[in-house]
């Protein structure tokens, strides 16, 4: 136990000091100016840069590795950490080369890990750090340190889906946004967003990935939510992302979208119509699908009466008679 605290110490060590020369590089190695072009080119502010950390893994095999040339130990950490790769024959090396570099930091603001995006159109597009003794992608969040560096106690959460969305977000004025690291945001995710927030604002972008991911995001919440939660779906014009669409139109026209959210039942309710229209039984039987992953009997019955209304229905009870519901709290 005490050895693995020792250890955790000596990787949060290792990557902050990963973090600062990355960071060191943008501003001073020879091919910083490309780098420079290319934030440029995506209009990102220095100022944004620095909040961020924002950084610059140079091209190589061992720009980070060849720092601890005389440090065996801390060699074997970098591998630990992820920061290193060992291919088949034993040889080490750097694994981000070339590349734009997010630091991500966990609660407490310790780095833990990098997203690292190639400077242009190269794949993959984002590079992440793998999973390691102190980073677990699918409990934390990028961007809620610094968030909560401006925001002690935020009213309202946006959860998008990457790295620049935050950082061109949080440049425009919309200082309140965060991203899953990955595709979906998980069932962790979504507890700690709530923990942290009283309203959370879904707003993946406009493409059918975003669309799914929305979806996703709802079955995912569903289990976990009590009355007073909001959870909020906004819906992006086809083809934007966040970053895109806040440097199109600014920060109040955005803030109008997010106050323009689908809330959560909604959502729902109008997929579903679009997906079954006139078939009442079918999306009774998905509908009744979903609402029994509601765990909180309150927020089940307020969807049940939603649910019943919709189907012409006079009260939540004859919903329940004629589709043979089983409610939680039945017993
Ligand atoms: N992502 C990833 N690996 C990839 C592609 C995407 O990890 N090869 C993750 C990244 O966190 C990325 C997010 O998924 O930020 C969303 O992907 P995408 O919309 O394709 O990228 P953008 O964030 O829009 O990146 P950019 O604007 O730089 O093109
Ligand atoms: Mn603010
Ligand atoms: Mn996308
Ligand atoms: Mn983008
Ligand atoms: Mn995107």
């Amino acid at each position: 136990k005490r050895r693995d605290e020792g250890l955790s110490r000596d990787l949060y060590q290792l990557m902050e000091e990963a973090s600062r020369y990355f960071q060191n590089q943008l501003k001073q190695h020879t091919d910083k100016q490309k780098v420079i072009d290319y934030l440029a080119h995506r209009g990102l502010s220095d100022e944004v840069i620095e909040h961020f950390n924002i950084g610059f893994a140079p091209d190589g095999w061992d720009g980070l590795l060849g720092r601890y040339r005389q440090n065996q130990d801390a060699q074997d950490k970098l591998l630990t950490a992820g920061m290193v790769i060992e291919n088949d024959s034993g040889k080490r090396y750097d694994r981000f080369r070339d590349r734009l570099m997010f630091p991500i930091r966990d609660r407490r603001g310790r780095v833990i890990g990098f997203g690292g995006r190639v400077l242009g159109d190269g794949t993959p597009k984002y590079l992440n750090s793998p999973e390691t003794p102190i980073f677990h992608k699918g409990y934390e969040l990028y961007g809620l340190y610094e968030l909560k560096q401006r925001h002690r106690d935020p009213n309202q959460i946006l959860i998008v889906e990457g790295y620049m969305d935050v950082v061109a977000l949080a440049q425009f004025g919309v200082d309140y946004a965060v991203a899953s690291l990955g595709t979906s945001t998980t069932a962790d995710q979504f507890q700690l967003l709530l923990r942290s927030a009283k309203e959370v604002v879904c707003c993946y972008d406009g493409d059918k990935a975003g669309n799914e991911a929305a979806w996703r995001a709802l079955e995912t919440a569903l289990p976990l939510l009590k009355p007073g939660d909001q959870v909020k779906f906004m819906f992006l014009p086809q083809g934007e992302d966040p970053d895109s669409l806040v440097r199109q139109i600014g920060k109040p026209a955005f803030e109008q979208l997010i106050a323009e959210a689908k809330l959560l039942p909604e959502f729902l309710f109008d997929t579903l119509a679009n997906r079954y229209g006139t078939d009442k039984g079918t999306l009774a039987k998905q509908a009744m699908g979903l609402i029994e992953k509601v765990q909180d009997t309150v927020l089940q019955s307020l969807l049940l009466e939603n649910l019943a209304y919709k189907l012409g229905m006079n009260s939540a009870e004859e919903l329940q008679r004629k589709l043979g519901f089983k409610r939680i709290d039945a017993n």
